[in-house]
C-alpha cells in the first residue's frame, strides 16, 4: 500500500492528458475581502459581506476578528461582524505567522481604538516582506510605534491627517494607511499608492461606511478623516487571480474554458499576453472565454503593480511558456522567491533557467508526471496547472498552501474535465 509521504496532510493526485472545457464562476477575491474585514474593526454598526470565498485564509481572518471581540458568523458565502463591546487590541504571532493579511489591522484597531499590539510578520515562502512603509506612514499620521518582543505596540490619541508618500506602491502599506485616514483627524494625501481592483474594492466598501476618500484606483488617494464609521453592506469583486488561473489551466491543457462573475478590465494584461502567446480570448459582459485553435509562441512576461502582470500569475503563466513550442522570457519585480516553482516545474521535464529576478523558459514537448510539492499557494496552483498537462500521474503535497486561497479547486477543476481528487490525509491511496 502506498500512503502520502506525510500522513498528516491532504494530497492532489492528477491524472493528467484531459482537456478542460466548460464554465466556472470566480469566487469573491481573497485580497479584497481579508481587506475589508479589517477594515470592518472600525465600524459602529454590523457589517454584512457578500461573495466571501470558503477559504483557509478568511477563515484565519475571521478568528483574528473574533480574538478583537467582533461577533463574526460566516454562512453561505454571506459574512456578518458585529462591533466588539470590549475589544482586546491584540493579534498574535500564530495568527500573523499563518497569514500576512491579519497585520492590516494594525491601522484599523490604531485609528478606532488608539491602540494596537500585532505581531511582527517574518519572512515568507515567496521572499522578504517588510512593513516599513506602513510603520512609516502611520508614524507620520501621529502613532506611536515600537517593536518589542516580537510586536509591533502602538498607541495614538487621534490620528492627524498627513501628507504621505509611498517609496514604491505596496498593496498592503496602501491599504492599512488608506483604512487608518479614514477616522484620522483633517486631509490625508497619500502619494504613489498601488491601483489594485482590490484598493478600488475596499476604498467603496469604507465610502460605504460614512469614509470620504477621492481617487482610489489613482496613484494619489485623498481622504477627508471623519469622527465614526458606521455598518454597511457589501458585495465582494471576482477574484481576478483565480479567474486568470482557471483561463491558463484552459490553455494549458488547450481546451475551451469560460470563467464567470468576473470584471475583464481586471486581467486585461494577462488576456493580452495570452492572445499574444496564440490563444483566443473573447470577453462578454462579467465572462471572459479562452480558446487554443492553433500552435501557441513564447512571450516575454514582466510583473508590475496594477495595471502591470500581476505576480500572482507569473507562476501559472511560466507553467503555460513552459509547453509551447518557442523560448520566453520572465522577470519578476515584486517578490524575491517567486521563481521557487521553477525547481518542481523542472521535475515535471519543463526547462526554465532562472537568473536573479529573470527566467528564460524554453518550451518542450511534453510535461511528464511525478511527485511535486507546493511552496506556497500561487506555485501550488502552477504545480496543479502542470500535473494536468503532464503525462501519467502528479502528485502534489502540501496542498495546504492551495486550500488558502481557491475554494473547491479541485471540485472546479474536475467540473471543467480535469482527471483531479484530493487524497486525504493518512488515506491509503488506491
Ligand atoms: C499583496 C497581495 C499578494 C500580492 C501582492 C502584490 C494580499 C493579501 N496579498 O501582498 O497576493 O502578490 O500584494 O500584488 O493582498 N514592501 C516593502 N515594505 C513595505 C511593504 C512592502 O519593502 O512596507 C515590499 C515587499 O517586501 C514586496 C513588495 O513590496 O517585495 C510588494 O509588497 P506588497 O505590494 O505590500 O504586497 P502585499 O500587500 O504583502
Amino acid at each position: 500500500m502506498d500512503y502520502t509521504t506525510d500522513p498528516t496532510r491532504d494530497k492532489y493526485v492528477i491524472d493528467g492528458g484531459a482537456c478542460l472545457r466548460g464554465r466556472v464562476h470566480a469566487s469573491g477575491a481573497k485580497n479584497s475581502c481579508l481587506k475589508l474585514m479589517a477594515a470592518s474593526v472600525m465600524a459602529e454598526g454590523p457589517c454584512r459581506i457578500r461573495n466571501v470565498p470558503d477559504i483557509a485564509d478568511v477563515g484565519i481572518m475571521c478568528e483574528v476578528l473574533s480574538r478583537i471581540g467582533l461577533g463574526v458568523e460566516f454562512e453561505g458565502g454571506v459574512l456578518d461582524m458585529m462591533p466588539a463591546s470590549e475589544p482586546r487590541l491584540e493579534t498574535p504571532y500564530h495568527l500573523v505567522q499563518k497569514m500576512r493579511a491579519a497585520v492590516d489591522v494594525l491601522g484599523a484597531m490604531l485609528a478606532r481604538y488608539g491602540h494596537a499590539r500585532v505581531a511582527m510578520p517574518g519572512g515568507d515562502n515567496i521572499g522578504a516582506r517588510q512593513i516599513d512603509m506602513h510603520l512609516k506612514g502611520l508614524t507620520q499620521m501621529g502613532a506611536r510605534l515600537g517593536v518589542s518582543h516580537g510586536y509591533i505596540e502602538g498607541s495614538a490619541d487621534r490620528l492627524v491627517g498627513a501628507h504621505v508618500s509611498l517609496e514604491f506602491a505596496s498593496v498592503g502599506a496602501t491599504e492599512n494607511l488608506l483604512i487608518a485616514a479614514c477616522l484620522a483627524e483633517g486631509r490625508t494625501v497619500i502619494e504613489n499608492v498601488a491601483k489594485e481592483p482590490e484598493i478600488v474594492d475596499l476604498a467603496a466598501f469604507l465610502s460605504g461606511m460614512g469614509a470620504r476618500i477621492e481617487g482610489a484606483g489613482t496613484s494619489t488617494l485623498v481622504v477627508e478623516g471623519v469622527d465614526t464609521l458606521s455598518g454597511v453592506e457589501h458585495t465582494v469583486i471576482g477574484d481576478r487571480i483565480e479567474a486568470g488561473t482557471f483561463l491558463l489551466a484552459g490553455a494549458v491543457t488547450r481546451g475551451e474554458v469560460t470563467v464567470t462573475g468576473i470584471d475583464a478590465g481586471h486581467l486585461e494584461i494577462v488576456l493580452d499576453k495570452m492572445r499574444e502567446a496564440g490563444c483566443t480570448v473573447d470577453v462578454s459582459g462579467d465572462s471572459v472565454a479562452t480558446a487554443v485553435r492553433g500552435e501557441l509562441h513564447g512571450v516575454e512576461i514582466s510583473t508590475l503593480p496594477y495595471p502591470g502582470f500581476p505576480t500572482d500569475l507569473q507562476p501559472q503563466m511560466i507553467t503555460l511558456l513552459a509547453t509551447v513550442g518557442d523560448t520566453s522570457f520572465v522577470t519578476e519585480n515584486i517578490f524575491d522567491n517567486r521563481f521557487m516553482v521553477v525547481d518542481e516545474l523542472n521535475r515535471l521535464g519543463a526547462d526554465i533557467r532562472t537568473k536573479g529576478h529573470h527566467a528564460i523558459v524554453r518550451g518542450v514537448p511534453a510535461l511528464s508526471g511525478a511527485p511535486v510539492t507546493a511552496m506556497d499557494l500561487r506555485a501550488g496552483a502552477a504545480l496543479v496547472l502542470a500535473g494536468l498537462v503532464a503525462e501519467g500521474t502528479t502528485e502534489v503535497y502540501d496542498i495546504e498552501h492551495i486550500d488558502r486561497g481557491y475554494e473547491r479547486f479541485e471540485e472546479k477543476l474536475a467540473s471543467l474535465g480535469a482527471g483531479i481528487r484530493r487524497v486525504p490525509a493518512g488515506e491509503p491511496r488506491e
